[in-house]
């Protein structure tokens, strides 16, 4: 899909479809009734004020009523679309809404489609929101389906319209929305990989060659390095799958750096999640092809760095391994020793997220990272919490913690501090070696970010627990089921806004 930012009026737009933003409570005298949906009510002798009077139409979230052949339009089409409240509309709104419009059309076999935005919300937060929603509602998750009509409904183009822009603010907040979402949509595409396909070697080929493409360094652990290293944590969870390990290490170096600041993201990145020896129920499990969707946020948000060109340093690390159940798997009750140096009981072989994590958060600190932020599916407990709407996150630096979520709040990914206080630590008891690698029955997403934290000495650390948030179960008006990319948004603006 072809993106474009047009600065002209309505009448001037001849796409296929054009798309207005209608408010809730704007009648047909109402002064909320936005400029440009007045010029659209205008050139269509009064439709809109019709819809709103007849009471097909109340501008509520999602609404729509579609027009076809607007006398005094170009366009061969005109929907409205509810914005809900012009008085608490936001830029997450925004997005959602260019979403739901884009979707909409293109299951009516729209090509070319444009939406227009009033002055009223063409600042660098809206234009930005605007576009991200369109690429996001755009992408599909059955790519492998080899239905014929499928190719039928792809959207050619779209543009975004807004008739009195400024120039290169406008321009620039538009290419920021198109390169952070393409950067999301290629985050949920690796997730969306089934684990035959995206093997951790395969997930290392995309990181190179994407690394390749966008002028990052790329480095590559193979298991044989990570043995002589001494990570002993990664290496006991690949040990299970007769596919090899990877730790992919990527750099971001800025062109001059002040701050001193070097920011590392770490994700975690299990291609499948059998569960291993302490295997999984089988209902459901198809689903743990996910449980490498903080690397890909992590691997996104690396897209994202490389042509937002932050001015401080940023390393990736992504362990990647696939937990599986053989004759070579560890079993419970093994002590493994990772690169840190400390044991750990391995009570639970389904607890393997944080055993790479932990060796990665070790790496992370020897190649100088002065800030971590790790993501990862790491609990079921998250998804107990908090349900679907917030990621999990965890913090031994409140400061940080704000940072963080002062950047998902920018950019509409919702996130919720959790607690991570010292007691919690009497969960983490072994009698046979330095930590278990579970806790007891209670609070499982924070015995785990105790677990991790273990690990990341005293660095400003946020983990970021996305198990209940990587994955829409069912779709929603502006974004498909399946992968919803959700990190890559934040950690680029992490690094972007320092
Ligand atoms: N990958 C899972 C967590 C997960 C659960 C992700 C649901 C997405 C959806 C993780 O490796 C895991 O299995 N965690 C266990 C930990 C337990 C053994 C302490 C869990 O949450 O059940
Ligand atoms: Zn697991
Ligand atoms: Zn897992």
């Amino acid at each position: 899909m072809q993106t474009r930012l047009l600065t002209r009026n309505i009448d001037e737009v001849d796409a296929e479809s054009l798309v207005v933003l209608c408010f809730e409570k704007a009648d047909a005298q109402a002064p909320l009734m936005p400029e440009l949906v007045r010029t659209a009510n205008e050139r269509t002798n009064g439709w809109i004020a019709e819809i709103y009077q007849t009471g097909e139409f109340a501008g509520k979230p999602f609404e729509m009523a579609l027009l076809h052949r607007p006398a005094g339009l170009p366009a061969k089409r005109l929907l409205a679309i509810g914005c809900g409240s012009q008085e608490k509309f936001t830029a997450a709104d925004l997005r959602k809404i260019t979403g739901a419009a884009l979707r909409s059309l293109k299951a009516r076999a729209s090509r070319d489609i444009c939406i227009a935005l009033d002055s009223a919300f063409a600042s660098p937060e809206f234009v930005s929101a605007a576009v991200e929603g369109a690429i996001l509602g755009d992408f599909e998750p059955d790519q492998r389906k080899t239905d014929p009509k499928k190719t039928e409904k792809a959207v050619d183009t779209f543009s975004l319209v807004i008739p009195n822009a400024n120039g290169s603010v406008t321009e620039s907040a538009f290419n920021r929305g198109v390169l952070l979402a393409e950067s999301q949509n290629f985050a949920r595409a690796l997730v969306n990989e089934p684990a035959n396909v995206l093997t951790p070697s395969q997930l290392a080929e995309s990181a190179r060659a994407m690394a390749a493409e966008q002028g990052l360094e790329c480095e590559i652990l193979d298991r044989a390095r990570m043995a002589e290293l001494g990570m002993g944590a990664l290496l006991a969870v690949a040990q299970g799958s007769t596919q090899p390990p990877a730790l992919i290490i990527l750099r971001y170096r800025p062109s001059r750096d002040t701050s001193g600041v070097h920011l590392g993201l770490v994700g975690k990145g299990v291609t499948f999640d059998s569960g291993g020896i302490s295997i999984k129920p089988s209902e459901g499990m198809e689903k743990m092809k996910y449980d490498m969707a903080g690397a890909a946020a992590v691997l996104g948000a690396m897209r994202a760095i490389a042509q937002l060109k932050p001015s401080i340093q940023v390393t990736a690390l992504v362990p990647t391994v696939e937990n599986m159940v053989s004759g070579s798997s560890q079993r419970p009750g093994d002590i493994i020793t990772s690169l840190s140096g400390k044991t750990i009981e391995v009570l639970n072989t389904d607890a393997e997220g944080r055993l790479i994590l932990a060796d990665a958060i070790t790496y992370a600190s020897r190649l100088g990272c002065t800030h971590l932020v790790d993501a990862a599916t790491l609990t079921g407990a998250i998804v107990v919490a908090l349900g679907h709407i917030h990621v999990g996150a965890f913090t031994n630096d409140e400061a940080f913690l704000e940072r963080v979520l002062g950047a998902a709040r920018m950019e509409g990914e919702k996130m919720w501090p959790m607690p991570l206080d010292d007691d919690y630590k009497d969960y983490l008891k072994s009698a046979f070696a330095d930590i278990p690698n579970v806790g007891g029955r209670w609070g499982g997403a924070i015995t785990a970010a105790m677990f991790l934290k273990e690990f990341v000495e005293d660095k400003p650390w946020v983990h970021l627990d996305i198990a209940g948030t990587a994955w829409l179960d069912d779709a929603k008006p502006f974004m498909s089921k399946g992968p919803s990319g959700v990190g890559v948004r934040t950690l680029a603006q992490l690094a972007a806004s320092w």
